[in-house]
């Protein structure tokens, strides 16, 4: 996209030749009170030749996004951003959250082959890396992917995360796939979050039986995913009736508390059949007990925990999420094909952040939380 006998990018944005952006940041972990707009935000510059800069159009916020505004998690992202620990304490902030873009690519580095300025993007972001909440954000070009060409930006940015999220806990560690899941029996304990809602979907896709379980006011719209039983947790101990159907191959578990006391014997014994836990204590461990006793501590306890369930034929998982460009490909097709639709609950305005966060506070999600960013300036 170079002008002919020039060097000049036809490529307009807001502040193309400034050093500063806006963005929402928090300087300190707290509450709602920690969040501050700017118009002074640093600018991302590209650091490795794999790495594009992306124009946020729309980001989308996550329960990780208001754990991280209150520190959790602070220990182990400080050594995923700093891993010589050559940084003073604090030297994250000014620090800029949300985990979900969609937008359009605006510079790439010297060795990205497969994304030009100006291709529309989505990727879900990690969380050691800044946030969307901003005009642009750095990522490197294997987490970022073409956004599907059927979805608005905002309707995109309801996706990537808990796309990743999903996709690490039922295929990576799940070992689920398209080929493999028909007639599988699959049981979602919270199903009408951000993370329940696209599992719902595609595995539905996949030729999967889903139940799922959630409160009774959900009903309807799980069923509109496609969820084939739907278990309104909210009626008595949820384990009673999950225990009078057939058994499970596979259960994810969005909830954790004191899920793992009964959901591992809803699977199917000696017959590979796994939990797979979205709710692990892997970053309480590391922010109470510093990076390498947590570490240990988390080994031992993911450990043990997968012998004690070993020895009664069923297989214990932490699920993680995990940024990847390929995965996310996958899931724009599946999107394109109209097999998955975006669930977006709730859109906010730019200058709405902080009504954002609270909003996710208040839990009892019904899909996802979007903020609109590109028409805010
Ligand atoms: N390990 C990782 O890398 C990773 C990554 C992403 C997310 N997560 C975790 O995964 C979980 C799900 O994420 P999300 O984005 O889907 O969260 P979300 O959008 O906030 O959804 C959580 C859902 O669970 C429902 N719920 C609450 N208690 C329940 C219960 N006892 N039984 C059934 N449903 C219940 C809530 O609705 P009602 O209260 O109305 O029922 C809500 O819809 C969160 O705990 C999140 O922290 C982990």
């Amino acid at each position: 996209d170079l002008i002919p006998g020039s060097r000049t990018r036809r490529f307009s944005v807001s502040s193309r030749c400034t050093t500063v952006m806006p963005a929402w940041v928090i300087d300190t972990y707290g509450n709602n009170d920690v969040l501050r707009f700017t118009k002074n935000a640093s600018f991302p510059v590209i650091n490795y030749p794999n790495e594009v800069i992306v124009k946020v159009f729309a980001a989308g916020l996550n329960p990780l996004d208001v754990s991280m505004r209150g520190g959790h998690g602070a220990a182990t992202l400080s050594m995923k951003r700093d891993p010589l620990n050559i940084k003073q304490t604090g030297s994250e902030f000014p620090l800029v959250l949300g985990r979900d873009v969609s937008g359009v690519i605006m510079e790439c580095g010297l060795d990205v082959k497969y994304f030009r300025e100006r291709d529309e993007v989505w990727a879900a972001i990690p969380p050691w890396k800044q946030g969307s909440l901003a005009e642009f954000v750095v990522l490197s070009g294997n987490e970022v992917s073409h956004k599907p060409k059927s979805l608005s930006h905002t309707e995109a940015a309801a996706i990537p995360f808990v796309a990743m999220t999903a996709w690490s806990a039922l295929v990576n560690t799940g070992g689920l796939s398209k080929d493999n899941c028909a007639k599988k029996r699959i049981l979602i304990l919270g199903g009408s979050g951000g993370v329940g809602t696209f599992s719902i979907q595609m595995l539905k896709a996949w030729g999967a039986h889903v139940t799922v379980t959630c409160s009774q006011n959900a009903e309807q719209f799980l069923r509109g995913l496609g969820a084939d039983h739907v278990v309104d947790y909210t009626a008595g101990p949820v384990e009673e009736p999950l225990s009078a159907l057939e058994k499970f191959d596979l259960i994810l578990d969005n909830v954790g508390g004191d899920t793992e006391r009964w959901a591992l014997n809803l699977l199917k014994p000696w017959s590979g059949a796994k939990y797979v836990t979205l709710v692990t204590p892997f970053l309480q461990n590391t922010d109470r007990l510093g990076i390498a006793d947590g570490m240990m501590q988390t080994a031992a306890t993911v450990a043990t925990k997968a012998l004690k369930h070993l020895v009664k034929g069923v297989h214990y998982r932490w699920g993680l999420f995990a940024p990847s460009g390929p995965a996310l490909d996958e899931v724009r097709e599946m999107v394109d094909a109209g097999q998955i639709r975006p669930v977006v609950e709730e859109t906010f305005s730019f200058s709405q952040v902080p009504q954002a966060f609270e909003k996710m506070e208040k839990g009892h999600a019904r899909g996802k939380t979007v903020v609109q960013i590109k028409d805010q300036y």
